[in-house]
């Protein structure tokens, strides 16, 4: 399988005034091409860190990180930010979303230019909101939204989608439609999905589990069988 991420010895470290917090230690892992990898671990253990300098929205304090054959350890703020627009599609707890564009529109700001109307009508199928695409922010729910910022992330057809608690606001029926709306991007699209969360129910919708505690990765788990977001336990 290709690699699409690696990290070599990767360290984080962060001052607190005069101590400094180590929030990665010695982190060695690889991300391959089209996988669902989900990192799980208690609150405090790394694992927004982990995303974070994996997809170079945060710089390492030692190590390596290779991006599709790129060392990307050494880049500069702006040639980061550039390389996060064009590679990577981000999800958050919150949806960051356009509250006067509708769900068309604002799945249309993340397109990138040679998005046709069908792409877009598509892409807002794969999440499955074609019967919303005239409305608003504020006539979904919170889960649609979510769906919505899945769509817009999508539309720049990212290499990597980067989500942090994407159901952590959700409630279990809404946060298995988001998490089904993942998982198709991935079977139809193939794009490589990296989600963090504290939910262990919500690993079993991967390929491999990474559990992480004190900045460390202490086991990867291989889960042979994706289960349907549909059928995981919740919590
Ligand atoms: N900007 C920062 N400045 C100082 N310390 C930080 C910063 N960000 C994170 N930390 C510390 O690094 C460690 C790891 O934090 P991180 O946010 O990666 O944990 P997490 O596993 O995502 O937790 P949660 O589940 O609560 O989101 C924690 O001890 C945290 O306090
Ligand atoms: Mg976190």
């Amino acid at each position: 399988m290709e690699k699409i991420i690696e990290l070599k010895n990767v360290y984080k470290y962060y001052k607190m005034g005069e101590k400094r917090v180590t929030a990665l230690k010695d982190i060695d892992l690889d991300i391959y091409k089209g996988e669902i990898v989900v990192i799980l671990g208690p609150s405090g253990s790394g694992k927004t860190t982990l995303l974070n300098v994996c997809s170079g929205l945060d710089i390492v304090s030692k190590g390596k990180i290779i991006f599709d054959g790129k060392n990307i350890t050494k880049y500069s703020d702006r040639r980061l930010t550039l390389f996060r627009k064009k590679n990577h599609g981000f999800i958050f707890q919150t949806y960051n979303l356009l509250e006067n564009l509708n769900v068309y529109e604002n799945v249309l700001v993340g397109a990138n230019l040679s998005h046709s109307k069908e792409d877009i009508d598509k892409i807002i199928k794969t999440v499955g909101l074609t019967s919303h695409k005239k409305k608003y922010m504020y006539e979904l729910s919170g889960g649609e939204q979510q769906r919505v910022s899945i769509a817009r992330a999508l539309a720049k057809n990212p290499k990597v989608m980067f989500c942090d608690e994407p159901t952590g606001a959700l409630d279990e029926k809404t946060g298995k439609k988001v998490l089904d709306a993942l998982v198709k991007a991935n079977e139809k699209i193939g794009t490589t999905i990296i989600v963090v969360t504290h939910n262990p129910g919500i690993a079993l919708i991967g390929d491999r589990i990474i559990k992480m505690n004190s900045g460390t990765i202490i086991d990867i788990f291989e889960n042979k069988k994706r289960i349907p977001a549909k059928d995981i336990p919740w919590g």
